[in-house]
């Protein structure tokens, strides 16, 4: 099946396949084609440049693009999307002004959804999931990791991931699955915090990776949750099993978690909404991608992640939705693109090559998504006419997005 879309306005995020990931000043440029031409074949990025040049080759389609452009899809390197039933009361609550320890310390939070997760069956998890990657992938998300920790017993957390491992399958998007039994302690352990550690390392994270359902490993390094030496440990433990991590720290308190994630190679460190200047400098020269979720900023009211000292400071940054129950109800990269500009200043330039190609680094898929690059999977999106790049950001809220297109086919 070919594909051609012709005189598009802009053909947006053009990169030589081998770009890793972008960092500081270069952040700020957004490689473009004016006037260009995009040739499909077989689900793959085949051909591209200026409409000059355009090939006259035999087609299945062509699509006119006047006035659209194309961007690559959003990659959301860090979402918790299967999870169960929902917390629309502690939302409120919070309105009444608790905060989200508050809510956490009379039982509700992550606990709250791992009694309602371990309540549901794996069929019915699987239909809520469902529901919410097609939610999001029709927002123009092209590549998106999963998170189990919503169930905190073997069995629970196995049913997430046998869940995520299904949604693999079934659907045409680039998944990745996240092991995160260390994403708070369950009551029972609630005195023996060690022995839940234990747990996570002896009995779950051998059965998964006996049954292959995780490709990486998280844990909540925060006060409260894990501390950052439960945290080396187990991130240690996962390397034993070639799992590389990918962390929660910094969401609330700087305690070392960033510099435990470098010192390990962590694949990403994500949250860093309270961040010191030790935290960048741990960053750099190191292959640990930081990860900005700017949806949780602004449902918790916590502190915006510094993006601009971090991009300033010569760093990469990559942008995610953060999609859970508690902390960030919502998937739309969109917001998140719009939120980063708005509210951390990045530059529209910078918040779309932290949501696509930065993203994509940050869950290992850069080689596959992320540019518009030869060979690359065609997991694009065609916007509705548009002045300019920089409407996508400056209309937040709306959806630009008129087609979205996954291995060059029409969703
Ligand atoms: O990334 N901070 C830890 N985990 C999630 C929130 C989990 C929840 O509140 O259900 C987060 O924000
Ligand atoms: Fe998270």
């Amino acid at each position: 099946m070919r594909i051609l879309f012709k005189n598009i306005k802009a053909l947006v995020q053009v990169r030589p396949t081998d770009v890793k990931y972008v960092a500081g000043q270069e952040m700020d440029l957004l490689p473009q084609i004016a006037h260009a031409f995009l040739l499909i074949d077989d689900g793959i990025i085949k051909e591209f440049g200026k409409m000059e040049v355009c090939p006259g080759v035999e087609v299945d389609e062509t699509v006119d693009a006047s006035g659209k452009m194309i961007l690559p899809s959003w990659c959301d390197s860090h979402t918790h999307l299967v999870y169960a039933g929902n917390r629309e009361t502690e939302f409120v609550d919070k309105i009444n002004g608790l905060s989200y320890q508050d809510i956490a310390s009379k039982g509700g939070g992550i606990l709250n959804s791992a009694k309602t997760l371990q309540e549901t069956t794996e069929e019915d998890l699987y239909a809520q999931s469902k529901t919410r990657l097609e939610e999001i992938i029709a927002l123009g998300t092209g590549a998106v990791e999963i998170k189990s920790g919503y169930g905190l017993t073997t069995d629970a957390e196995i049913k997430m991931l046998r869940v995520i491992k299904r949604l693999k399958q079934e659907y045409n998007i680039p998944i990745k699955a996240t092991f995160l039994g260390a994403h708070a302690v369950p009551n029972a352990f609630k005195n023996n915090q060690k022995e839940y550690v234990q747990l996570v390392i002896d009995d779950m994270l051998p059965k998964i990776a006996k049954e292959n359902l995780a490709d990486f490993i998280d844990v909540f390094c925060e006060k409260g949750y894990f501390s950052v030496e439960e945290t080396a440990t187990i991130i240690k433990a996962g390397k034993k099993y070639g799992i590389q991590s990918k962390i929660h720290v910094n969401q609330f308190t700087s305690i070392g978690g960033v510099q435990v994630g470098v010192q390990h190679k962590a694949l990403s460190v994500d949250h860093l909404e309270v961040l010191s200047p030790k935290d960048i400098t741990a960053l750099k020269d190191s292959t640990t991608m930081p990860v900005a979720l700017p949806g949780c900023s602004f449902f918790l009211g916590i502190p915006y992640t510094p993006g601009r000292a971090i991009i300033d400071a010569g760093l990469p940054l990559a942008l995610a939705t953060d999609y859970n129950p508690g902390s960030a109800p919502s998937g739309n990269m969109n917001f998140v693109v719009s939120a980063a500009c708005i509210k951390m200043k990045l530059t529209p330039e910078e918040a779309i090559n932290a949501a696509t190609i930065n993203g994509a680094y940050a869950m290992g898929l850069e080689s596959e998504v992320g540019s518009i690059s030869i060979g690359k999977k065609a997991n694009l999106f065609l916007t509705k006419p548009l002045n300019s790049i920089y409407a996508l950001p400056y209309h937040f809220g709306t959806n630009a997005i008129e087609q979205v297109y996954l291995n060059g086919k029409k969703i």
